[in-house]
Parts: C-alpha cells; structure tokens; sequence
C-alpha cells in the first residue's frame, strides 16, 4: 500500500493458434479490454498485454502490494474470460490449458498461471526490463541471473560501480521441497552454483542489491507437473529486472543472452534446446516447437504508469545470437530422441514415457 509501486507480470497459456504456436490477436484484444477497464476503475495504474509464443503475458502496474487477491483476481478472470469467449469459441488449441483449479481461491500461485511480482519504491528514473520465454521452464533464468549479478564478465558494473561492490544476495527455490535458502555472492558464489546448476530443482526466485537491500528482480517458479503430478505442459516462465544507477545496466542485463544456452522445455516439454532471444514480431515457435523463445521489453516506471515498450532484441546486435542459437538447434537436434537432446528420466517421469516402462517393468530379466 501507499506510495509503492507494485509490478506484476502474470501469465497463462490459455489455447493458441495452430497448436502450441502463437497467441490469437483476439485473445490479447479480450485481455486489454477487460485490464483496460481495471485502469479506469482505478484497480490498477497500468498494464500492457504481450505474448511469448503460445502463453498470454499480463503486465500491471499497482498499489495493492505483491499477492493480492484484487490482483490476482483480476488475472485469473482475465485468463477465464480470454478462454470462454476466444479460445473455446475458435477451438483454438488446448484452451484453458494452465487454468488447473475450477474456482479462483485469493491467490493464482499453484493454480496454474505463472507469476513475477515486485514491490518497489519508485526511483528518481526506474528503467525495467521483462522477460517471458516459451517451451522452457523457471531454471532457465538460472544461468541469466546469475550472469546479470554475479559475473564480472559479464557486468562490469560489480567492479566498476561502487554500489554494487558488495554483490547480490539470491533467494533460491527448492521446488521439490518447497523451500528457499539466501545465498550472497560474491562470497557465496560456489555454492550458489552448485544449487542452480541443477535446473529442474532448484530455481532463483528474488534477487537483492547487499548494500542497502533494494530488490533488484523476481522470476517466476511454478512447475505445473509439481502441482498436478503429471505432465501438464512446461511452466513458460517470466521475469522482472530492475537496471541502472548502482544496478546491471540496461546492456548488461540484456548480456547473457547474446551467448545462447541450453535450458529444458522444448517439444512436449521433454527436450533441451537453445534459448533464442527475439522480438516480439519473431514470438513464436516452429520448427520442433521451437526453439525455445524469449522476448525482452524495456519499459520505464513513471508514478506506476509503464512507459514503453522498448522491444529490446528486436535488435540487429542479436541477429548473430539467433544465427548462434540455429545452430546449437540443429547440432542438438542430431540426437533426435537421445541424451542430452532428451531430458534426464527424473525430468521424463511426468510425461508419457512413464507408461511405457510401466508395460516393460516386468520383461527385464538376469542372463
Ligand atoms: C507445448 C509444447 C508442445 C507440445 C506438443 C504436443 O507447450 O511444448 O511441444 O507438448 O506440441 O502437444 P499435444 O500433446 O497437445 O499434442
Ligand atoms: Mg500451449
Ligand atoms: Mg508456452
């Protein structure tokens, strides 16, 4: 509450068009008008509507604090809506597909949508970068966060600017266990690594600056197979990153992202594949469900209102990470249905794959 600002990103994939491909333009028509209605009735400052390839992505600007029901409400009717006059209307392919409980219960988290939120104090200037990826799951910001605000090479701002030289602490999920550690770079870095390197377990949900515990970014870390216990498609995820005056610079936060890497998620949520960078006109996945996509929008904060967007790897300077990214889908894309192009069988055991060693379960014998 008060002079606070509230930023959430909350999205769901509720039915695309020709499979797993792309938002309809219908349903982001559907969503603005109804977020657009919440700003005149003053629930919310602002929103902008966008999509990463097959998931709606709900961007708002609030004063009624991380969590909140109104919110939260306002999402999950959103979604509900989207799906009851477009998706179900144009068939539209599976429509409603994330929304996993029947009645909307306070809170969207565990029901099925994916959600980034931060409370701030406004800045003087508050630039913000957002990030959304399709066919990958939260741990793929692992490598992303870690590089923004951990690694020298990558910002020259941990050893350039003051205010940072105190480093980070990252707030990590145990998304088996469900439970968070903190952990402070740089003096903590290894052990960092040695958590999120294991991407599927545990995952970087917050990120504070040391000196004075401004928060500096969130990311989503639903995993639907976790709260359905089966395969219900992947947990596309979003993030939020605040940048500048004593924190990563725009360019720095943008970074990591010119070297692709390889994250989990793609074709039925059981492959890996190189996460490509693009614009919002390229947000949408082809060959193979694929690649596994993120945009990136820049916006500034003015009194909650969001200025922008900045459709940031529209770029050319990230044509040559998309050439790069095609070319680690095709070396991978070798293995066909083999390791490392398939997921590990921890991964696998929500999807079909269970069933058949099920059948062969009792064929295995000692020679
Ligand atoms: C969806 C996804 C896709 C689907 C695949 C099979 O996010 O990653 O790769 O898993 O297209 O979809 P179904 O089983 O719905 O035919
Ligand atoms: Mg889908
Ligand atoms: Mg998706």
């Amino acid at each position: 509450m008060g002079d606070k600002v509230t930023i959430s990103l909350i999205k769901a994939d509720v039915g695309s068009l020709a499979g797993h491909h792309v938002v309809h333009p219908k349903q982001i028509e559907v969503a603005k008008k109804k977020l657009q209605k919440a700003k005149e009735d003053g629930l919310i400052i602002d929103y902008y509507v966008f999509n990463a390839g097959d998931d709606l992505e709900l961007l708002m600007t609030h004063r009624k604090g991380e969590s909140s029901p109104e919110i939260h409400g306002l999402a999950w009717d959103t979604f509900k809506e989207v799906t009851e006059k477009v998706s179900k209307p144009l068939k539209l392919y599976a429509a409603g597909q994330d929304l996993l409980a029947e009645a909307f219960s306070g809170n969207v988290r565990g029901m099925g949508p994916g959600v980034a939120e931060m409370e701030i104090e406004e800045r003087g200037s508050e630039p913000i970068v957002v990030f959304a990826a399709d066919k990958t799951e939260p741990g793929a910001w692992n490598l992303i966060l870690y590089k923004i605000f951990a690694d020298p090479w990558n910002t020259a701002g941990l050893v350039l600017d003051p205010r940072m030289a105190e480093g980070f602490t990252f707030r990590v999920m145990d998304v088996q266990e469900g439970k968070y550690i903190d952990l402070t770079t740089p003096a903590e870095s290894y052990e960092l690594l040695a958590l999120i390197g294991t991407v599927g377990r545990y995952v970087i949900e917050r990120i504070w600056r040391n000196t004075d515990k401004l928060l500096a970014a969130v990311a989503s870390v639903t995993r639907l197979s976790l709260i359905a216990g089966r395969y219900v498609g992947k947990d596309d995820p979003v993030c939020i990153v605040r940048c500048q005056h004593g924190l990563p610079a725009v360019g720095e936060v943008l970074a990591p992202f010119f070297t692709p890497h390889f994250v989990a998620g793609w074709m039925r949520g059981s492959h890996n594949g190189p996460l490509m960078p693009v614009g919002l006109k390229d947000s949408r996945c082809s060959f193979f469900d694929g690649p596994p996509r993120v945009v990136g929008l820049g916006f500034q904060v003015a009194d909650g209102k969001l200025v922008g967007p900045a459709d940031l790897f529209e770029d050319v300077a990230f044509d040559h990470a998309r050439r790069t990214a095609l070319q680690m889908a095709e070396l991978i894309r070798r293995n066909g249905p083999i390791s490392p192009a398939i997921l590990g069988m921890e991964e696998l055991e929500y999807t079909g794959i269970v069933k058949t060693l099920e059948k062969l379960k009792d064929r295995f014998f000692k020679a």
